[in-house]
């Protein structure tokens, strides 16, 4: 088998030991695949390989991306032998890089179907996909500190970079999330090997990107807790996916002087599409008051509840204070008046644990590029039922069973809801997203989240002349505040002289912001990769600008 003269076939010496790893060439295996082997079965014990080391696999291998992990960790491993080579690091492989599954998912090759067997099957149900390194895992943290998030910050490219003059900090995180390297090489790779129009066409690469397309499909019924795949749905975002719902189940079954009630908290993507409804159907468009720590009255709540009410569509978290609604609580309380529910998890699917059968709403939604995805992905689940029950959204090709020009037979969920061709590798990126969200586990994120959180607030409440927005008791990483005397979008000015980014204006919640007595905030909201410095800095740029005014 022909090897790319492109690769370099020994990363380290060909001969000798290299920290103690010989290079043993089990089944005809190069130097470098045969100390990377030995490497991985160490970290690995209890795996099998199950398949020799051979030409094909070499081929198979992504060896530049081999090198590309192995050179990231060479520099932490010791360069002198020593008596036991496996002393210096198994810690280095799980504190929080994926460096070890990495290498583990390219040195394993029973763990993915190969190109080549891809190819000899007449059309794969299910081809290979490079797409599945962080599949299940979840790392466990015995006795170590939460999380290495030095090592976790190495994964996104985009934060090491200056502005004006700067390190730059990203604290623009409601707005949108930066996207780790393990994402951004999926989408490459994608392009690179796989990339097709899926469900149609009977070639290989046909069947590669519709197994990657549905194959992400499936990361995203796990990670909701959905209990089938043709109950998620694909679209451009949760802007989209609300309006998929205003104008399927909306039109189908809103009538006039039905009730549709959403919160004060709400963003805008929630609000405008049940009001067009609400017009268009003479409905009457409801919003549940919010008190001034920025939380929805649920007693206020409870009031407007009736048997007009057939829509409850509410927000999961608040994308200006942080708010965390108690949602399953509302959806129950909806459910008494039988009304369908929409829950806009926008803001809390990076940050708090969503489990949508448990929560028991119709439709989820929410938009990848805020859980470190791609932009232009997002989600809508509903349940089976009621996706059975409701009408297609926008008609063409993908979406039909069968055409004449009498009658058009639709698809069965999703494929109903998803005409034209959809955004397979953004799809893709978005299955990679959740791998790489799951290895780190979301109850650790939510906690490191919580602790950056209360320590911004702390020290922010400490600044002379600046106001806290919003105090909710259930939280995540957003804070609002304002500087007085000084107008908010000079603030953000101000602060990315600083190299800070953060949003400052209305955030898409003008209700909200207007409720608690201001047109606009400061916002920073923080993700798992900011830090206790990042925070410290922003505090000082503050009180700096709030002292020279
Ligand atoms: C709570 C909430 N809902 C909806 C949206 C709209 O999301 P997108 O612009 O990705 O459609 C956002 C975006 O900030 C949001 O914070």
């Amino acid at each position: 088998m022909p090897i790319d003269n492109n690769i370099p076939q020994t990363a380290f010496p060909a001969t000798g030991s290299w920290n103690g790893f010989e290079p043993t060439n089990v089944g005809g295996e190069s130097p470098d695949v045969g100390r990377l082997r030995q490497i991985v079965e160490r970290l690995f014990p209890d795996e099998q390989i199950v398949q020799a080391p051979s030409d094909l696999f070499i081929e198979e291998l992504n060896l530049q991306s081999v090198f590309d992990s192995f050179g990231k960790i060479a520099g932490i491993i010791p360069a002198t032998p020593t008596t036991d080579p496996f002393a210096f690091n198994v810690d280095i492989f799980s504190g929080g890089l994926p460096v070890g599954e990495e290498l583990k998912a390219l040195l394993y090759p029973e763990k993915k179907e190969t190109a080549n067997s891809a190819l000899k099957k007449e059309f794969a149900p299910s081809t290979f996909s490079d797409y599945s390194w962080g599949r299940d895992q979840q790392i466990t943290y015995g006795g170590r500190e939460a999380f290495d998030v030095q090592a976790i910050r190495k994964d996104f490219p985009i934060l090491h970079q200056k502005v004006n003059g700067k390190e730059l900090i990203w604290f623009d995180n409601a707005a949108t999330t930066q996207k780790p390297r393990q994402v951004i090489d999926t989408i490459a790779r994608f392009y690179e090997r796989d990339n097709s129009n899926i469900h149609r066409a009977a070639h290989t690469l046909a069947a590669r990107s519709t197994d990657a397309y549905e194959g992400a499909r499936e990361k995203v019924k796990n990670f909701i807790g959905a209990s089938s795949t043709e109950e998620i749905i694909f679209v451009r975002g949760t802007t989209e996916g609300i309006n998929l719902v205003t104008q399927t189940y909306g039109w189908k079954f809103i009538q006039p002087g039905d009730e549709i009630i959403v919160s004060t908290l709400d963003h805008h993507a929630n609000i405008v599409p049940w009001q067009q409804l609400a017009k268009e159907k003479g409905a009457r468009l409801l919003a549940i008051p919010i008190n001034d720590n920025g939380e929805v009255i649920l007693e206020d709540y409870e009031k407007l509840l009736g048997p007009r009410t057939k829509f409850v569509s509410i927000g999961h978290v608040n994308n200006t204070f942080g708010t965390i609604s108690p949602v399953k609580t509302m959806i129950d309380m909806a459910k008494r008046w039988g009304a369908r529910v929409l829950i806009d998890g926008a803001q809390s699917i990076a940050h708090t644990p969503v489990n949508v059968q448990e929560l028991g709403a119709d439709f989820f939604v929410f938009s990848g590029h805020k859980i470190y995805a791609p932009n232009g992905i997002g989600v809508v689940y509903g349940k089976k039922e009621v996706l059975d029950i409701i009408p297609p959204w926008q008609g063409g090709g993908n979406m039909i069973k069968d055409v004449t020009f009498e009658e058009t037979i639709f698809s069965d969920p999703p494929n109903k809801f998803e005409a034209g061709t959809p955004n397979v590798a953004d799809a893709v990126g978005l299955g990679a997203a959740l791998d790489y969200v799951s290895r780190i586990g979301i109850h650790n994120i939510e906690k490191y989240e919580h602790e950056l959180t209360e320590y911004a607030r702390e020290r922010l409440a400490t600044i002379d002349g600046l106001r806290l927005i919003g105090n909710p008791r259930n939280r995540v990483s957003v804070v609002s505040f304002e500087l007085k005397n000084i107008p908010t979008p000079e603030v953000g000015r101000l602060l990315d002289q600083e190299g800070i980014a953060l949003r400052a204006g209305h955030h898409c919640a003008q209700p909200a912001l207007r409720r608690l007595g201001v047109e606009a905030s400061v916002r920073p909201s923080f993700a798992f990769y900011n830090t206790k410095e990042e925070i410290d800095r922003l505090i000082e740029a503050v009180r700096k600008i709030s002292h020279n005014r």
